[in-house]
């Protein structure tokens, strides 16, 4: 099976779900017979009242949401769909990276960066190509390899663009001379894709080129080259190439994993970090001023995740994002705080950073006639975006200082003096102010999430709300295990339970490029290459809870206790009443199956649609290879008499009822 087969299988095997056709192809493999303590509580049957017309609370409408920030080429290299890696001619003590050098035949040529001339102030260096020897037969310049390869595919138009200025001996060569740009593959040596782009003089200025396809294979061994057949010198920067994007916009993202997010139904998108937002040191924040505009005017930035953040996605794109798939931006600004023990005392010293987050929040929310909405209007945004949610600063008690009291309350009242009717989310409790909404995290071992699964059933409902902003089971690298999403889908049944006063939750981090060395952390939700995605069983874990949540939660009682079931069962329901449903979320968590006896009351439980997930081992997963191997799969429900109903849990599975009610 080719990638793309593979691709296109786990595609149809999920569409069948979602139509709720009969499913081919995945595979229910019972569990094995399990430990002593998980036999005997097979043979119990765990009864659960699910009393329809008792509404426990409201289920908040933005539950499921999105966390996102660079972190293992989550956007360059991932998201952002630029193929070009190192685009700005970035450089260290080896040359430029990602940059050869290229000569066919006996030409002759050297790259080297060139720190004294670039095309705005924002960049003021740039490549020089400097050629000895070339001609038509025999064309000189230099390659790109993009993020582990370039993906491409039949019948496409790619669209790019570079700066570039060439002295008088390059413009003066007999012939006409001219930059050609070729995708190149890797394999075969061969042009899938060429242009030529010709105009060039002794200033700087920006080039554009198409590259069409025809009926090539598809594949990641790609890379691009820009050469020319002239001796002399070429300066270039801002070298980029774009597939077709998600929605056409430019500079816009990948449609794979956009596609996939969708599927999740997110609500909101918190941005931009994590520890991405703070930096190790002030210098290094998402300093968001210079992240909008045109790009040649963003001049990049270290970022704490190991690697130059290009800034392609910067603010407007985040806003775009949230557009896109019909989310509310939950922005997160600076507060005075970088991870290295960077802290600005409260007081005067802060006041620039409060104000860079009021401009920011102009910038997001405000009219053409604001200073900062202006810019948006002039970025190609007219209408302003709904703003609800603002987080002031990420994970503040790694401050030790112990300035953030002071740095919230500064933020907070400047925030609220001029925007009253936003949501101030704090990182960590705070004395002083009560904050509308706590931040909490949590990354941990399966045990401890399913230990845990009922953490917020006793929080105080008159406290600050929750914010779940990042959260996930470790376990399984680069993506979770099927143990993973066990204990995911369990402590997810213990956020819905809670959704009254969890306002919102986000697994993290969101995205991981599986190519070697591009990771900086274990265990995340979706994988990708350059041309392949898979969602790991814990994105489909979100993509079954997202896609059947309810209005409200339903009161449930059972012989289990607690609604975690003290063991190894989880669940949680919720109804939507103008819908007529019912979702009822069980996990169960043991290897053996479990007898659950379904008591309806106050309403009458009719047609019911059943979606599971189960593996063959808590060890197996998903992967670029075997995107399919663990997929939700409709089932048709038996044991359903009135109200009433027995069901049998496989081990280690996770179900999702949808059923109809009166
Ligand atoms: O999700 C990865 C990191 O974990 C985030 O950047 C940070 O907020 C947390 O510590």
């Amino acid at each position: 099976m080719t990638n793309d087969s593979r691709r296109l299988s786990a595609v149809m095997v999920w569409l069948g779900v979602v139509a709720g056709v009969a499913m081919i192809g995945g595979r229910v493999v019972r569990a094995q017979s399990g430990a002593a303590s998980d036999q005997a509580g097979a043979a119990k049957t765990v009864v659960i009242e699910v009393n329809l017309d008792k509404v426990a609370g409201k289920v908040s409408p933005t539950l499921y949401g999105l966390m996102t920030e660079e972190i293992n080429h989550a956007f360059d290299g991932g998201l952002y769909a630029e193929m070009v890696r190192n685009r700005t001619m970035w450089r260290n003590w080896d040359g430029i990276n990602q940059w050869v050098v290229v000569t066919e035949g006996n030409a002759a040529a050297e790259i080297s960066g060139d720190e004294k001339t670039g095309p705005s102030e924002a960049l003021p260096n740039s490549l020089q190509l400097k050629v000895d020897r070339a001609d038509a037969g025999n064309l000189a310049g230099m390659r790109n390899e993009g993020y582990w390869g370039m993906a491409v595919r039949p019948s496409t138009t790619y669209r790019g663009s570079f700066y570039a200025k060439a002295d008088k001996a390059f413009l003066s060569a007999s012939g006409r001379p001219a930059v050609n740009v070729s995708l190149v593959n890797d394999v075969t040596g061969k042009e899938v894709a060429t242009a030529t782009v010709e105009g060039l003089s002794r200033t700087w200025a920006r080039y554009e080129y198409e590259l069409k396809t025809r009926a090539v294979t598809p594949s990641a061994a790609n890379h691009l080259t820009l050469t020319v057949g002239h001796p002399g010198t070429v300066w270039f920067n801002l070298v980029s190439l774009f597939p077709p994007t998600f929605a056409n916009r430019a500079n816009g993202n990948r449609v794979d994993l956009m596609e996939k997010l969708a599927a999740m139904h997110p609500q909101f998108l918190r941005f931009p970090g994590g520890n991405y937002l703070e930096g190790d040191h002030v210098s290094e924040r998402f300093q968001w001023k210079k992240t909008i505009g045109p790009l040649v005017d963003r001049p990049t930035h270290k970022q704490p995740w190991g690697y130059q953040s290009t800034d392609g996605m910067g603010l407007l794109e985040f806003l775009e994002w949230c557009e896109d798939l019909h989310m509310r931006p939950v922005l997160a600004v600076y507060a005075g705080y970088s991870m290295a023990q960077d802290f600005t005392k409260p007081g005067p010293a802060l006041e620039p950073y409060v104000a860079e987050a009021l401009d920011e929040i102009e910038y997001v929310t405000g009219s053409a006639d604001t200073r900062w909405g202006a810019e948006r209007v002039k970025d190609g945004h007219a209408a302003p975006f709904d703003l609800t949610y603002v987080e002031i600063g990420n994970e503040d008690e790694f401050d030790k200082s112990g300035s953030y009291d002071g740095r919230y309350a500064q933020f907070y009242a400047a925030i609220k003096k001029q925007y009253p009717a936003l949501q101030l989310i704090a990182t960590t409790p705070v004395k002083g102010v009560k904050p509308d909404v706590i931040d909490d995290h949590y990354y941990r071992s399966a045990a401890a999430m399913m230990a845990d699964a009922g953490h917020y059933d006793k929080t105080d409902r008159n406290g600050p709300k929750i914010f779940v902003g990042e959260w996930a089971t470790i376990e399984g690298v680069p993506t979770p295990n099927f143990n993973a999403a066990l204990a995911d889908a369990a402590w997810l049944t213990g956020i819905e339970r809670n959704s009254d006063i969890v306002v919102m939750a986000a697994y993290a981090p969101l995205f991981v490029n599986v190519s070697p060395q591009a990771s900086q952390w274990g265990t995340n939700l979706i994988g990708y290459d350059a041309i392949e995605s898979y969602g790991s069983p814990t994105y489909w874990v979100h993509v079954l809870f997202g896609g059947h949540l309810g209005t409200e939660i339903v009161a449930t009682t059972g012989t289990a206790g607690a609604a975690t079931g003290g063991g190894k069962l989880f669940y949680s329901v919720t109804k939507d009443a103008a819908k007529g449903k019912v979702y009822l979320k069980m996990v169960n968590a043991g290897s053996a199956e479990q007898a659950v006896e379904l008591d309806f009351s106050g309403g009458t439980a009719g047609r019911a649609s059943l979606y599971r997930l189960t593996a063959a081992s808590v060890t197996d997963t998903n992967s670029i290879a075997e995107p399919g191997r663990i997929l939700p799969k409709k089932i048709a429900v038996s044991g359903v008499s009135r109200n009433t109903w027995k069901q049998a849990l496989p081990g280690y599975s996770i179900s999702v009822f949808e059923v109809d009610v009166k």
